[in-house]
């Protein structure tokens, strides 16, 4: 296979997930409807040395590339066809990347994603301006309506920690979840959200990791609650999960979702398999 390599860790290798992972991989650079999505056909096992290749059977609408199909009410997923991105979940992965190095590819990783995110999103002004030779029509940021950015603590603080660079108007909220271990529950922390957003604001929440879908879930009805419409509402996360995904799409149809990279499966413990492990131990070394 041309360009494979082992990344410091010979059973883990770039091949190594199986062709299922290649099904995910086409979805990559797709917008895909996840309300027509089918998470039945689960558990086709391979033989030769391969452990499980769970493959999920994708019955969706997939459009090119930025084209919405199907209006408003689906749920859309969105993973950008970059090779940055890759790069980055990639480095990511790795089990040998140091917590100082991991915390920053996150960071980048959230750049690239927050900069798709915001494509056909941001609300702008235009104007003319003076340009040392004439005068041009522009465009700039409406600085009236920040982006208000909501991350999930402790991991999601880092997927966002260059967001001001790529928005330049824009406002953080933070709020913090914690998992109960056994029952996978989440708890909020920390709410640091205003009683009432106003009307049309537009916000994006980044949660790294969407495995079972209740942290993400949890922190959308918050928003909800004080006014969000869900349909102005993007998520940013690293890896995503199926069980998430599907959560998400039933209970959010319009929502928008920004990942690097589509996982297939949970461990018991409602870890990402593969995965990059638990991304806010990971970030902070703790
Ligand atoms: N949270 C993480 O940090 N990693 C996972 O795989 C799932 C939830």
């Amino acid at each position: 296979m041309q360009g494979h390599c082992t990344l410091q860790r010979p059973w883990v290798t770039s091949s190594s997930s199986s062709s299922s992972w290649a099904s995910f991989r086409q979805l990559n650079g797709r917008v895909t409807t996840f309300n027509r999505v089918s998470f039945d056909g689960l558990q086709q096992r391979e033989e030769a040395g391969r452990t499980k290749n769970h493959r999920l059977h994708w019955r969706c609408a997939a459009t090119a590339e930025g084209k919405q199909i199907g209006g408003s009410n689906q749920m859309l997923v969105y993973v950008p066809p970059h090779p940055l991105i890759k790069h980055w979940i990639s480095v990511l992965r790795n089990d040998f990347t140091p917590p100082p190095m991991f915390k920053s590819a996150m960071a980048e990783l959230g750049r690239f994603l927050i900069y798709e995110a915001s494509r056909d999103w941001l609300l702008t002004v235009s104007g003319e301006v003076n340009t040392p030779c004439g005068t041009a029509q522009v465009e700039f940021i409406d600085p009236r309506e920040p982006v208000k950015v909501v991350p999930i603590l402790r991991a999601g603080l880092v997927l966002v920690e260059h967001a001001g660079s790529v928005l330049p108007a824009n406002q953080t909220y933070h709020v913090g979840f914690v998992r109960d271990e056994t029952t996978l529950q989440p708890s909020m922390y920390l709410n640091k959200l205003p009683e009432r957003f106003a009307e049309g604001a537009r916000v994006l929440v980044a949660d790294p990791m969407l495995a079972t879908g209740g942290t993400i879930v949890a922190a959308i009805e918050e928003l909800t609650k004080r006014g969000v419409d869900h349909n102005l509402l993007r998520v940013v996360a690293a890896v995503a999960a199926p069980p998430a995904l599907k959560k998400l799409s039933e209970k959010f149809p319009g929502l928008r979702v920004y990942v690097g990279m589509i996982d297939e499966e949970l461990n018991e413990k409602g870890y990402i398999v593969p995965g990059l492990g638990d991304a806010g131990d990971r970030s902070f070394g703790t």
